[in-house]
């Protein structure tokens, strides 16, 4: 059986077309018009292949290619179609057209499976509405509950249980729907990188043996707000100049003093009341800290709060954190890597086991199953932003060993 490539394309496209955002990027937000627009045409295809497509409480899709053998665990293939704002139009869709090409492909044949299949979609991976990744794997896995999602709000204060019942879902019922271990027999994701290495090492596929851990906070500093022309410099509390003294720690912390493969980043800042002439009286803004080694998370969370205290004491604001969200580092299932090693070595001589410092629903998923990763170039390893690319041969090579992955577990 071999994939289509002109159809892996032309569905790549049909994403790009679901854009909430007209400034060149796509921005495809979980919950949103584009997002429903993608979903809508996503199971319409699902149904014409004569899958049973079901939609949890928080929106995650599964549509199931029926085995023979329905005593079996189901194996799972699958990734997400939201965005970052003004993100690529690959990540997420190359393993969501993947899963759908691999579907197809055996409905062409006429494969009858021992085991079920199911592409799996899941929702607000991206943490693109609440500023926390994974939400529909981490509901999926009951690491976040019912209760949890009236926690998570937007920046505009709607919470993650509004926003879902006015999608009409039923967030209530989840408990119905969550993953243990035993209820599904493997998970496969194929994505883009999203850094540099295949491309520096000149492979054409990559085997991800481990997933970086993320913590994700929200630092507040709070000052005092006054005009900015009447306070001399040496009577402000000004929170924007103690978060701009922190963030310039943050980067050196990450940088110098933990691991090689620290990263830290804040990306999100705001300020109030955020005009000219005032000196603000708050700062908002976010740090997203990863690395493949727990302990290194750790530390830097510890060194970042420690400088905190200190400029804290020093510019007498008051500096406060809040963890939005984490994630633990996760090696990949032996089992499943040798799967993927041997479809992988049937398509290309051209391939590497590596890390990913992205995350992805599947670190969440090998909680309950083994889960496997197959990933391909990213062309200047750019991600996250409109010159995200992947050469369409590529993605094809990578969807023909999903293809071969996903066989060689069901079949
Ligand atoms: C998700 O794509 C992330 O790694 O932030
Ligand atoms: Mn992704
Ligand atoms: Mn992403």
């Amino acid at each position: 059986m071999n994939v289509n490539r002109e159809r892996i394309m032309q569905r790549i496209d049909a994403f790009a077309g679901f854009n909430d955002n007209d400034d060149g990027g796509i921005s495809r937000f979980s919950y949103g018009r584009a997002d429903a627009d993608a979903r809508a045409w996503l199971m319409q295809i699902c149904r014409e292949l004569k899958l049973q497509v079901t939609v949890d409480p928080v929106g995650n899709i599964r549509a199931c290619y029926e085995g023979v053998d329905s005593s079996l665990m189901p194996v799972l293939v699958g990734s997400h179609i939201d965005s970052v704002r003004n993100g690529g139009k690959y990540d997420g869709i190359v393993g969501v057209v993947g899963a759908m090409e691999v579907l197809t492909v055996m409905r062409e044949n006429n494969c009858l499976p021992r085991r079920s299949v199911e592409l799996i979609i899941f929702a607000e991976e991206e943490g693109s509405n609440f500023g926390t990744t994974m939400v529909g794997s981490k509901t999926l896995i009951g690491k976040l509950s019912a209760d949890d999602l009236r926690h998570l709000h937007t920046e505009d204060k709607r919470t993650c249980l509004e926003i879902l019942e006015k999608s009409g879902l039923d967030p209530g019922k989840m408990k119905d729907f969550v993953l243990k271990p035993g209820d599904i027999e493997a998970m496969l994701e194929l994505h883009i990188e999203q850094g540099i290495v295949l491309e520096q090492e000149k492979k054409r596929l990559g085997v991800v043996q481990a997933i970086a851990g993320m913590t994700t906070m929200e630092v507040t500093v709070c000052g005092t707000s006054n005009h900015a022309g009447a306070t001399p410099m040496y009577l402000r509390n000004d929170p924007m100049s103690a978060a701009a003294v922190l963030i310039e720690d943050i980067e050196d912390i990450a940088a110098n003093h933990v691991l090689e493969s620290t990263v830290a980043t804040v990306g999100s800042i705001s300020c109030r009341p955020n005009m000219p002439n005032v000196i603000p009286g708050e700062v908002t803004f976010t740090i997203d800290i990863r690395d493949i080694e727990q302990d290194a998370i750790e530390k830097t969370v510890a060194q970042i709060t420690s400088c905190a205290e200190k400029i804290s004491q020093e510019r007498k604001v008051m500096i406060r954190f809040r963890t939005i969200g984490s994630s633990k580092p996760i090696r990949l299932s032996p089992r499943i890597m040798d799967t993927v090693k041997r479809a992988v070595s049937s398509c290309s001589d051209s391939w590497m086991v590596m890390n990913s410092g992205a995350v992805h629903d599947a670190a969440m998923m090998a909680s309950i199953t083994d889960v496997g990763m197959i990933f391909v170039p990213s062309v200047g390893g750019k991600s996250h932003n409109p010159e995200e690319y992947t050469d369409p041969s590529d993605i094809a090579l990578g969807c023909q060993a999903l293809l071969l992955a996903v066989t060689e577990l069901c079949v």
